[in-house]
Formats: C-alpha cells, sequence, structure tokens
C-alpha cells in the first residue's frame, strides 16, 4: 500500500464477487454503470443526469482512494451501489468513509446493503484503515435502523454547513 503518495490502492476493483442468498452479485463499478447509479441517485433524493454521472465517475475511478461497488441481480439488473473513500485526518487517522449507499426500493430487506458494507469493510480492513465511517441524514430513518444491525454506533450529531466554492 502507498499510503504516503496516491493513497490506497482499491482492491475490490479487481475481481467480481460472488452471489449472495437472493441472487446478487457484487462488482467493481465502471464507466458504463453511470446510468444505472443516476437512476439510483435520483430514488436517493440527489438527481443528477448520466452525462454529469458518468464524468464523475470516470475521475473518481481513476483515484486509488476510491471504491465504487455495484451489485446486481438477475441478468445484470442494478440494484444497488455504494461509493466509500479512504481518507487519513490529522486528529481521527486512516479511516474509510462510506459516501454513498443506496439499494434500489424493490430489492431492500434481502441483504444487499449488508454486502455492499461489508465490502467496503473488508477493503478497510486491506488497507489498514482504523474504523469505517458513515454519515446519514436523520431523515433516513431506514439507515438509522441498518448501520446498528450491522454493528455501527452513532457516535455524535452534527450541523452540516455550506458555501458555495464558485462566485
Ligand atoms: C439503508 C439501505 C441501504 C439498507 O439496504 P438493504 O439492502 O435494505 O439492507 P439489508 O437487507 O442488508 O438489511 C440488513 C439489516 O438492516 C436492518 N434494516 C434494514 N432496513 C431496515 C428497515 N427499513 N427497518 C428496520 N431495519 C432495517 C435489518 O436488521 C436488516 O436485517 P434483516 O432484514 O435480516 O432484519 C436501504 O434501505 C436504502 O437504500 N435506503 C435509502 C438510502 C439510504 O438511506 N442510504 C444510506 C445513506 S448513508
Amino acid at each position: 500500500m502507498r499510503r504516503d503518495r496516491a493513497g490506497p490502492r482499491a482492491p475490490s476493483r479487481r475481481g467480481a464477487g460472488t452471489a449472495n442468498a437472493s441472487g446478487v452479485r457484487l462488482r467493481a463499478a465502471s464507466a458504463g454503470d453511470a446510468e444505472s447509479i443516476a437512476a439510483l441517485s435520483g430514488e436517493l433524493g440527489y438527481p443528477a443526469g448520466p452525462g454529469t454521472v458518468r464524468a464523475r465517475l470516470r475521475r473518481i475511478l481513476a483515484r486509488e482512494d476510491q471504491l465504487v461497488i455495484i451489485a446486481e441481480h438477475g441478468r445484470g439488473r442494478v440494484c444497488g451501489w455504494l461509493q466509500a473513500h479512504c481518507n487519513e485526518a490529522l486528529e481521527s487517522g486512516l479511516r474509510v468513509e462510506i459516501v454513498g449507499l443506496i439499494v434500489a426500493k424493490g430489492m431492500r430487506r434481502r441483504g444487499v446493503g449488508r454486502c455492499l458494507v461489508e465490502r467496503a469493510e473488508a477493503w478497510a480492513r486491506e488497507v489498514a484503515a482504523e474504523t469505517v465511517v458513515v454519515r446519514s441524514n436523520a431523515r433516513r430513518l431506514e439507515s438509522h435502523a441498518f448501520y446498528p444491525s450491522l454493528g455501527y454506533q452513532a457516535t455524535k450529531t452534527q450541523v452540516v454547513y455550506r458555501k458555495r466554492a464558485q462566485t
């Protein structure tokens, strides 16, 4: 691992995963997934066109400190995705942060979310991260049942401030 330079590599991009009991498979994302990711992002409340998502995805996939995993079922139907990145903060050390996770409405409660998070956790172990963290909007009630069931503990409540960087 080259933590001192380009950041950790993303080993999970290498191969396809195995199917879970619901027949869901995990695999690394590619630029061709932009449309499916965009559609699911709309469900999450972040509407973005496929072109915009494709451009972001290309930049993200070119980085070694990023992980983007796709869950699919049937004949390659995308039913979920997860994005995580690895960063190191002076006060908290090296950690993997889950920055996006969504499972299609019709595919929830079948273990898809759990599989995606377990993949991110495996990556965290590989890159020797100290923790896996995730921030989730207080109004996403299902996620506040989901993460504790996977062993995550709520550690603080924050207010997110935002200011436009471009004038
Ligand atoms: C949160 C989310 C990713 C969970 O995905 P999922 O595939 O349905 O989750 P899983 O089937 O792996 O659930 C694992 C466990 O979490 C808990 N859980 C998940 N959803 C739950 C819900 N709606 N109510 C209560 N418990 C829930 C259960 O303990 C479940 O195990 P069980 O089904 O055996 O009881 C999904 O609901 C989602 O995409 N929500 C909208 C987007 C979102 O909130 N993303 C997270 C933002 S960071």
